[in-house]
């Protein structure tokens, strides 16, 4: 199978070609139910979606590979007669029918919302559901969250029950500077945040996204696809972290875009073949620890600066 393509057609016609059990993972995001006219849609009227989804779904079962993992990012319209369409957990029960087991539910946050309700609360999150075919293969838990504790040792003696009932000692600890994830993934969105390449499709979501994803659920040199690649994100993402990409589109302009997007990127992290997620995922931490020393300095100024106000009028 030839990979680092990205195809032009209805996914599902297109997925019937690939072989059984040739993707590592998959990241997309499809159309939500029907907000958005894209060109060329294909429409599912019987089930109420945008596109065939049971059809997709299975032919998704298929080509993951035994342990591969599917994330599936959505959510649903809202109607004021029906209130939210139900469609978003209805294709993850169905991903479970088909074969899936839901691994996890995660959830997206973005830094606002669009277009503010004014009778429930401003929605900012989007699922990420999580699905894998058996027990993931691949499972690298991004550790970059400062611990607001981080660096301090617990305090005094710790004790917990044993099985016995005795109460046991407990050594302390030093807290790490940086943990696991929490499963909202929270991002700034728009234009000049979800990419800074200058390109125009409506609905991209963040490339850091998809990156966060790849490097959780695959490794170096694994299958990633994309079935609704629209701007070329996922492609991207996974050519940039060396891993192989598929991906489609039903509509010619955005396949022709993507594919000029990922021709304009040679990998910028590993031109050279030094690279490899670890480098990465510590670059990644040392930025974030770059971010908190910032807002201390900041915060340390601020103080200085009202203490200093202080001394000032005491002196006064
Ligand atoms: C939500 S957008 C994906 C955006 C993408 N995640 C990104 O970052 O640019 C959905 C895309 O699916 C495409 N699409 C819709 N129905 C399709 C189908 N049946 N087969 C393939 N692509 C389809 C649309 O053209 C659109 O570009």
């Amino acid at each position: 199978m030839e990979f680092n393509k990205i195809i032009c057609g209805n996914n599902v016609e297109v997925l019937k070609d690939f072989p059984d059990n040739c993707i590592d993972l998959t990241v997309t995001s499809p159309l939500y139910d029907l907000m958005r006219n894209y060109k060329g849609k294909v429409i599912d009227e019987q089930n109420g979606y945008s596109f065939p989804f049971e059809p997709l779904a299975k032919q998704l079962f298929r080509v993951t590979k035994d342990g591969g993992v599917l994330v599936w990012v959505v959510n649903d319209s809202v109607k004021d007669d029906v209130g939210k369409s139900g469609n978003s957990l209805r294709q993850c029960m169905y991903f479970r029918e088909c074969g899936f087991k839901i691994h996890d539910y995660m959830f997206y946050e973005k830094n606002g919302s669009s277009f503010p309700a004014v009778n429930r609360y401003y929605q900012t999150t989007e699922f990420m559901f999580i699905l894998s075919k058996g027990e993931p293969k691949t499972i690298n838990i991004l550790k970059d969250r400062a611990n607001i504790w981080g660096g301090s040792t617990s305090w005094g003696t710790k004790t917990s029950r044993s099985g016995s009932d005795d109460l046991k000692e407990q050594k302390s600890y030093v807290t790490p500077e940086f943990g696991a994830r929490f499963n909202i993934w929270r991002y700034n969105t728009g234009k000049g945040y979800s990419t800074k390449d200058d390109y125009d499709h409506p609905a991209i979501f963040p490339e850091s996204l998809a990156r966060d994803h790849i490097l959780s659920w695959s490794r170096v040199g694994d299958v990633v696809l994309d079935p609704f690649v629209g701007s070329g994100t996922t492609a991207k993402m996974a050519m940039l972290h060396k891993r192989k990409y598929i991906a489609i589109d039903i509509n010619q302009g955005f396949v022709d875009d993507s594919i000029q997007r990922v021709n304009d990127h040679t990998p910028i992290i590993g031109d050279n073949d030094n690279y490899s997620d670890e480098i990465f995922i510590n670059q990644l931490i040392e930025s974030e620890r770059e971010k908190i020393v910032k807002k201390y300095h900041k915060e340390a100024k601020e103080d200085f600066k009202k203490e200093s106000t202080i001394d000032d009028f005491i002196s006064f």
